[in-house]
């Protein structure tokens, strides 16, 4: 292949910009022009795209966000948005396509490829929900991020005396949640895969008072069945039983922003050289992600056919720990 184009697409996460960086310099690296295609999905629909060369993408590893841009784009979900997209790549002699981002653009990826266009896609997003990657690029960067703001209230709440709800991210999965709730010590945590009563929330911040704790942490999932909103009015409702005090945090973006981690840079690279040395090699129509420890192909259907499920040690481990 002489010609190929990179995207990131959905929502940014830390280390696309390391990916973006691995694809152009392993592109030119094999003796191909490289194009960056701005804004995701919208900027193929609309020809916005330009050539790269190996100093385009210096600086940028260690910044958090997507260089190219990124965007959701609902008219690329149609036959013809895609069909628009293709004569883009076509028009300008691209001839094969990486797509750095999550479910949504992989299910891009899979739908371009079925119209008989080469695509690799790069795992990325925060929200690690993505089959085909046991680990995603941004992961590692947002659950430090959540961390952090976990371990911050905590010296708050103890001061006080009060039960905290924080919210984290992750759309309809558990594992940020999960793992803040594991690395963070939390009383509990509230996920999507396993539900939690609002009773059952105030039972648990009831006994971590009876128990003598000074503070009760509990992480909510965005995508919970009872979300931190409804929790805090039913706990407030309650608020006489609970015995502590309750203050409930969003953290919302703030997870997805700042700069990645060593762990996602790394992983953004060699996720990132890996897909394009795919592609030139003419080997396409798949997800490049991380399984067991290595680097690992799965087909573009299959990803899409499949949901990620979280790991029930790490369910058990939260429930036993959280005494
Ligand atoms: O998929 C990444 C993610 O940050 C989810 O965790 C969240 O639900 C969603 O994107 C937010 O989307 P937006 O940035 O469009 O508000």
């Amino acid at each position: 292949m002489r010609r190929i184009a990179v995207l990131t697409s959905g929502g940014d996460a830390p280390g696309m910009n390391a990916a973006i960086r691995a694809v152009v310099r392993t592109g030119i690296d094999g003796g191909a022009e490289v194009f960056g295609i701005r804004k995701g999905y919208q900027g193929l629909l609309t020809g916005n795209l330009f050539q790269m060369g190996a100093r385009d993408v210096g600086g940028i590893m260690q910044r958090g966000g997507t260089m190219l841009g990124s965007a959701r784009c609902l008219e690329f979900k149609t036959e013809a948005g895609r069909r628009k997209g293709l004569r883009t790549l076509n028009q300008n002699g691209i001839e094969g396509l990486v797509v750095i981002g999550g479910n949504g653009s992989q299910t891009g990826s899979y739908e371009i490829s079925k119209l008989g266009f080469p695509v690799v896609g790069v795992a990325s997003t925060i929200d690690n929900d993505l089959y085909g990657s046991d680990i995603t690029i941004g992961v590692d960067t947002a659950l430090n991020i959540a961390l952090e703001a976990v371990d911050r209230l905590k010296t708050t709440a103890s001061s006080h005396q009060r039960a905290f709800l924080i919210e984290v991210m992750g759309r309809d999965c558990g594992y940020l949640a999960l793992m803040t709730g594991i690395a963070g010590g939390a009383e509990a945590v509230v996920i999507p895969e396993y539900e939690t009563t609002p009773q059952q929330v105030v039972e648990i911040i009831e006994s971590a008072y009876e128990r003598g704790k000074s503070h009760a942490m509990i992480v909510v999932a965005e995508g919970a069945e009872h979300d931190a909103a409804e929790l805090a009015a039913y706990c407030e409702e309650n608020h006489a039983k609970i015995g502590f005090k309750l203050r409930s945090t969003t953290l919302g973006h703030v997870q997805r922003g700042g700069d990645p981690s060593a762990y996602d840079r790394i992983l953004a690279s060699r996720l990132g050289l890996a897909a394009a040395k795919r592609l030139l090699k003419g080997e396409y129509g798949t997800l490049t992600g991380w399984i067991d420890g290595s680097i690992a192909s799965t087909p573009l259907d299959e990803v899409v056919a499949n949901q990620k499920t979280l790991d029930p040690e790490l369910i058990e481990l939260a429930r036993i720990l959280d005494k």
